[in-house]
C-alpha cells in the first residue's frame, strides 16, 4: 500500500489502473480508523480490484463549537488498518491541498439534510457533500462504501449521488457495534470510564422500540415515547433528538407501514453519539 498526500498522485495511480481496466472502490474516511471503517475497507476489496481510502478532517463540515481542533489522529495506526483491509492507496492530505484559499463552489442537498443531525448541525452535510464530490472527481471510483452509522449522511449521498447523476454505486454498509451494543466510533474516545459504561444506553433504547415493534407497535409517538423513557434512565445522558422517519426522504412518519429509520442522537457528559435502526 502506498500512502500519498496529493492530488496529483492519486491521479497518477488512478490513471495507471483505469488504463489496466481495473475497478476502484473509495471508502472516504476523517481517521483515527476503527473495526466499522474496516469492514467498508474490507467490502471495498472484495468487490472491486482497487481500493482508495480518503483520511482527511475535512474542516468545512464542522461546527463552530465543534471538535475539529481536537479530533482524534494517527496516521501510523490508520495505514496498519488500511493494509489489513486490503487498501491500495490511502489518501491523506492537508486542508490546503483540499481546499482553495479563495474557493466558493459548494454542493448542497436540500430538504432531507434540514432534519435529523442536519436541522442540529447547520452547514454540515454542505461540508459533506463538497468534500465527498471532490473525492468523487479527484478518484472517479466506481462505487463508493458509506456506513449506515451516519444514516442520514448515507441517504444525503445517495440523493446527492442521482441529483447531480454521478456514474458511481453507493454502497451502504452494516453497523459494526462494541461488544456491549455501542456502535463504534472515533468519537468513542472523548468518554470517560463511566461515559462509556453510560452510553450502551443508546443501543439499549433501540433494542427495546424493536422489541415493541416486533410485538406489532405501529404508533411512532408510543415508539419514541419507549426509545426516551429508556435514555432518561441514565443520569449521564441527554436526549438531543430520538424520531421516526421515512427512510429514503427522512420526512417524519406517524405510523409504521413501510420502511422507517429510527435514529437518534445523544449526549452522554459533553460527547454527542448517535445511532439507528432501520424497520423493514
Ligand atoms: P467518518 O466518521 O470517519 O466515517 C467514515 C465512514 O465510516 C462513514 O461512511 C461512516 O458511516 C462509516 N462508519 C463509522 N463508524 C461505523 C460503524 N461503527 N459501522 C459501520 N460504518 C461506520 O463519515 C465521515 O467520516 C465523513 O463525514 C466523510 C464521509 C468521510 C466526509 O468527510
Amino acid at each position: 500500500m502506498k500512502t500519498v498526500y496529493t492530488i496529483k498522485e492519486v491521479r497518477e495511480n488512478i490513471k495507471e489502473w483505469k488504463k489496466q481496466g481495473l475497478t476502484i472502490g473509495l471508502v472516504p474516511t476523517m481517521g483515527y480508523l476503527h473495526e466499522g471503517h474496516k469492514s467498508l475497507i474490507e467490502r471495498a476489496a472484495k468487490e472491486n480490484d482497487r481500493v482508495v481510502v480518503s483520511d482527511f478532517v475535512n474542516p468545512i463540515q464542522f461546527g463552530p463549537k465543534e471538535d475539529l481542533a481536537v479530533y482524534p489522529k494517527d496516521l501510523k495506526r490508520d495505514e496498519a488498518v488500511c493494509v489489513a483491509g486490503g487498501t491500495s492507496l490511502l489518501f491523506n492530505p492537508e486542508p490546503s491541498e483540499m481546499y482553495f484559499k479563495d474557493a466558493e463552489t459548494y454542493v448542497n442537498v436540500d430538504k432531507i439534510t434540514e432534519v435529523l443531525c442536519g436541522a442540529r448541525r447547520p452547514g454540515h452535510f454542505r461540508g459533506v457533500c463538497t468534500v465527498v464530490s471532490k473525492l468523487f472527481n479527484i478518484v472517479k471510483p466506481d462505487r463508493a462504501y458509506f456506513g449506515e452509522k451516519d444514516a442520514q449522511q448515507l441517504a444525503v449521498i445517495k440523493r446527492m449521488v442521482r441529483d447531480l447523476n454521478f456514474d458511481i454505486e453507493i454502497v451502504g454498509c452494516p453497523i459494526v457495534r462494541e461488544a456491549d451494543g455501542l456502535a463504534k466510533s472515533s468519537r468513542n474516545t472523548y468518554l470517560t470510564d463511566e461515559e462509556r459504561s453510560a452510553a450502551v444506553v443508546l443501543s439499549l433504547s433501540l433494542k427495546k422500540a424493536r422489541v415493541a415493534l416486533e410485538n406489532g407497535e405501529r404508533n411512532a409517538d408510543k415508539l419514541i415515547e419507549i426509545i426516551k423513557c429508556e435514555i432518561e434512565k441514565e443520569p449521564l445522558s441527554k436526549i438531543d433528538y430520538v424520531e421516526i422517519v421515512d427512510s429514503e426522504n427522512l420526512k417524519k412518519v406517524s405510523v409504521i407501514n413501510k420502511s422507517v429509520l429510527i435514529a437518534i442522537a445523544v449526549y452522554v457528559g459533553k460527547t454527542r453519539l448517535i445511532d439507528n435502526f432501520t424497520w423493514r
